[in-house]
């Protein structure tokens, strides 16, 4: 499968927010629309023959903070996360060395992306996430 990763832009939404219909996970298509005019979020798309199949986002401050990574159900289990992540890591803001993350401590594919990309668990933040009750785990990745 010949994937690309790309910035992410209006150009696709559609196919963002045909993600969004069958994956509800605390984001928005809209949510996403509106981080293309805010300088401080970059996010970027996986494309797979034309079709936007994945996305993330992440928010530079002092360091970056990765707000969220989704592959489209079906296309789940193809690297594609993998490959997005490692590229979008390599084009960081001039500066930004770190990436820093929270996911839930139940959400083993996330985790294992996670372990598989080298980040390094720092901590464990207790009933972090409501709806369900989970803790978030904490980790960072030094670029
Ligand atoms: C987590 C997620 C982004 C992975 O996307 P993906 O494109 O399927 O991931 P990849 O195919 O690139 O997998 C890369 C690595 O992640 C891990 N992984 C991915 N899916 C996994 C699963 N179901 N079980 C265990 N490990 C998994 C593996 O280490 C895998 O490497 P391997 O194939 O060499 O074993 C995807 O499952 C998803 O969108 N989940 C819902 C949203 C979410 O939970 N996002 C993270 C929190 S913001």
């Amino acid at each position: 499968m010949n994937i690309t990763v790309e910035k992410f832009s209006a150009n696709h939404l559609e196919h963002i927010a045909a993600i969004h219909s069958v994956v509800n996970d605390g984001w928005s298509a809209q949510g996403l629309a509106d981080d293309i005019k805010n300088d401080s979020t970059h996010s970027f798309v996986a494309v797979a023959d034309g079709r936007a199949v994945a996305f993330c986002s992440y928010l530079v401050t002092f360091d970056a903070e990765l707000i969220f990574v989704c592959t489209h159900p079906d296309m789940r289990g193809h690297g594609i996360a993998a490959k997005l992540l490692t590229e979008t890591m390599n084009s960081l803001p001039e500066g930004i060395t770190t990436v820093v993350l929270e996911v839930r401590s139940k959400n083993e594919p996330a985790l294992a992306l996670y372990n598989k990309l080298g980040f390094e668990k720092l901590g464990l933040r207790k009933n972090f996430y409501s709806n369900p009750q989970d803790d978030a785990v904490v980790m960072e990745k030094t670029i």
